[in-house]
């Protein structure tokens, strides 16, 4: 393919005008105003160092950044910290123990706790007086497998303040990922639950744990020694005898007072595994200093915190990054107030995230395009008979959102007055990178915009060149930054392999990209996820974007499936607006065309999908990411693929079904 043709294509076609100043009170109030982007594209290190002074420094570190042996960086060089006390204990010696750390709302009804900062310090004392006495010394690496319980953030925290890196595993994941996860990181503490609560019922966490311990055991070369168990549910578990420890048992008695010792900036916090494309998954090692500067910071200016009249939620579960870096580690290190919520967002009802924010008066909300999506479907009623007048700033990440979506969102959440900040970032990055910033950026639906003060990010053709504005490519950060990820947990080469080989020099994300007339970014997905349609490159988010831009449609994947005259042609995958048919009611032939239509008017014939299935839901993860893979299984008639990372595993066999019974349809045209 032509590099002009790469470019051409790649380059967005969307065209978006609705522009959203940002309020004019929370302009004049903000933390974070326009100048801070020339001071710190002036002296980017000198930026970072200020913003260090969020942290208390038990030694002061010598040099912001040493960089001489990339993609290897050091943060803070010298500098000595413990991320507890920054998250905890300070705040309690400023005069603040009274004010609400987590206001914790469990999926039974009636079930709630409020935890102060001065309880949460008393708690986490505990717990790392009661992880010592179980054997756990600092460098020691701890999993936790757990629900969305104080005690999860109370666990990390107590790893933290003693320097043994932990490992949280999410609570959907099974026993063999588990195992693999704890194998890979020499785990030989787990933390978990009897259960937690999910969808209205008791969902149990330990026997995967056993079964997660006998497979690690079997190796010969580790053995889990302790597993530390939180009373939950109360449901029976199996136990085995010097291995198991009620949390009640060893916790409740032990000591409240703990001195937190400080380790050197670039000691390990945790390790988080994430999926790559192939082979195992990848052990993401995040350290102490650099990553506290850069989650406290950007929590703090993407969200305008105001952590005395501020009550903040993030709906991410603790097991993704964004709940250590928004929910645990960011927030906390603010001093902020926070809801952390157990169950599904529809138990017992579908509002059961705006009852929620309406009691405790949700100030700040941070959840995922694919949640809105769901709420969109279910239709603007059920918000709409909450208070959700409290809200004053809205939060997106982890894919693109679409700008219907988002416009949505602004509106029916956010009633037209809350400024929507579209968050990009990874796993790896630690720290969002790209993003409006709600006092200062107008913002544009679709568009993440720009990255933030402090941070280098650019769009480049195959040849690492950037394209300037109006071109399409690949988005690489260009210049290190303090929440980074150093390295992979125990394989260098693969660190420098997957993010520093493709482009020279700068860490290649992964996602394509394009860049507005404005030079404003907009994410295009994984470039794994870009099809190749007669020499085009077509991006599945765009065309995504342009079905549920259709009044009937509400959510939509699309994929690539191989096609003898096109390569690969579009094929999509839509789930229509509970309006759109009458209950039972078969999808008519005549608007599977429209919606094909529609995307050639919204993006061109190239993009005019060969097929498109009406089907009751999309594959999804438990983060809410669309498992394409799985779709190009059925599109390609191919049988479907290992399912083990679905969130609901029933769903691969209602889509098969409905494709069966031929709600599918296509032309040749
Ligand atoms: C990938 C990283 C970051 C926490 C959650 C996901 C996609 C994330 C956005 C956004 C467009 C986004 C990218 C990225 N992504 N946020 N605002 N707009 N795409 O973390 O599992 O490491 O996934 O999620 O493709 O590379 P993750």
């Amino acid at each position: 393919m032509s590099e002009s043709t790469n470019q051409e294509s790649l380059a967005n076609l969307l065209h978006e005008e609705r522009r959203f100043e940002p309020p004019a009170e929370l302009a004049a109030s903000a933390n974070v105003k326009a100048e801070v982007y020339e001071e710190a594209a002036a002296d980017r290190l000198a930026f970072w160092a200020k913003q260090a002074e969020r942290l208390h420094w038990e030694q002061p570190f010598d040099e912001v950044l040493d960089w001489s042996d990339p993609p290897f960086a050091k943060w803070y060089v010298g500098g000595r910290l413990n991320a507890a006390y920054n998250c905890v204990d300070r705040h309690v010696e400023a005069g603040n123990g009274d004010r609400v750390a987590l206001h914790w709302v469990g999926e039974p009804d009636d079930d709630t706790r409020d935890l102060t900062y001065a309880q949460l310090q008393t708690e986490v004392c505990k717990a790392a007086n009661a992880l010592t006495e179980l054997g756990v010394k600092t460098g020691d690496r701890v999993a936790i497998y757990m629900p969305m319980v104080p005690e999860v953030v109370i666990a990390m925290l107590a790893c933290a303040r003693l320097g043994a890196p932990h490992t949280v595993v999410f609570g959907g994941f099974s026993a063999d990922a588990l195992a693999s996860r704890v194998t890979d990181c020499g785990a030989k503490v787990v933390i978990t639950a009897d259960g937690g609560y999910r969808r209205g019922a008791a969902s149990s966490l330990k026997p995967a744990v056993d079964e997660a311990c006998e497979k690690v055991g079997a190796s010969g070369e580790l053995s889990v020694e302790k597993v530390l168990v939180v009373r939950r549910t109360g449901e029976e578990v199996g136990w085995t005898e010097g291995r198991d420890v009620w949390w009640h048992d060893v916790v409740d008695g032990a000591s409240s007072e703990h001195a937190p010792e400080a380790f050197d900036s670039e000691h390990p916090l945790y390790v988080m595994y994430t999926s790559g494309t192939t082979g195992k998954p990848k052990g993401i090692l995040h350290t102490t200093g650099g990553y506290l500067v850069g989650t406290s910071y950007t929590h703090w200016a993407v969200f305008d915190l105001k952590p005395e009249t501020d009550v903040y939620w993030c709906t991410a579960d603790v097991g993704w990054v964004t709940g250590h870096s928004y929910m645990v580690y960011g927030p906390l290190a603010n001093g902020a107030t926070q809801v952390i919520y157990e169950g599904t967002p529809d138990t017992p009802h579908k509002g059961r995230w705006w009852e929620i924010c309406e009691k405790y008066g949700v100030t700040i909300f941070y959840t995922a395009p694919t949640a809105i999506r769901t709420f969109m479907k279910q239709g603007a009623e059920i918000p709409q008979k909450f208070d959700l007048s409290k809200l004053r700033i809205l939060g997106s990440v982890g894919e693109p959102i679409n700008p219907e979506a988002y416009v949505w969102y602004r509106e029916t959440i956010g009633g037209g007055r809350c400024p929507v900040v579209d968050t990009w970032w990874q796993t790896e990055t630690g720290q969002i990178m790209i993003s409006p910033l709600p006092g200062v950026t107008a913002g544009k639906p679709g568009s993440a915009m720009t990255p933030l003060p402090g941070i280098s990010a650019e769009v480049v053709n195959d040849e690492g060149q950037p394209v300037g504005n109006g071109g399409g490519g690949y988005l690489v950060l260009t210049e290190p930054w303090p929440a980074m990820l150093r390295t992979l947990w125990g394989d260098d080469q693969r660190f420098k392999d997957t993010y520093w080989s493709r482009f020279k020099d700068v860490y290649f994300a992964g996602d394509g990209a394009k860049l507005d007339d404005d030079g404003d970014i907009w994410l295009l997905g994984r470039v794994d996820d870009v099809m190749n349609v007669s020499g085009h490159r077509l991006s599945t988010t765009e065309i995504e974007s342009a079905l549920v831009s259709h009044p009937k449609v509400a959510e939509a994947a699309v994929v690539g499936a191989k096609d003898e005259t096109t390569g690969q042609a579009v094929c999509a995958f839509v789930i229509l607006r509970e309006s759109a048919l009458e209950s039972g009611e078969e999808a008519p032939d005549s608007l599977i065309q429209e919606l094909r239509k529609h995307v050639q008017k919204e993006i061109g014939a190239i993009a005019k999908p060969r097929q498109i299935m009406v089907v009751p839901e999309l594959p999804k993860t438990r983060s809410g990411k669309i498992m394409r893979r799985l779709l190009r299984d059925v599109a390609e008639h191919r049988e479907v693929g290992d399912v083990t990372t679905l969130a609901d595993s029933t769903v691969m066999d209602l889509i098969s079904k409905g494709i069966d019974s031929g709600s599918s349809s296509g032309d040749e045209g």
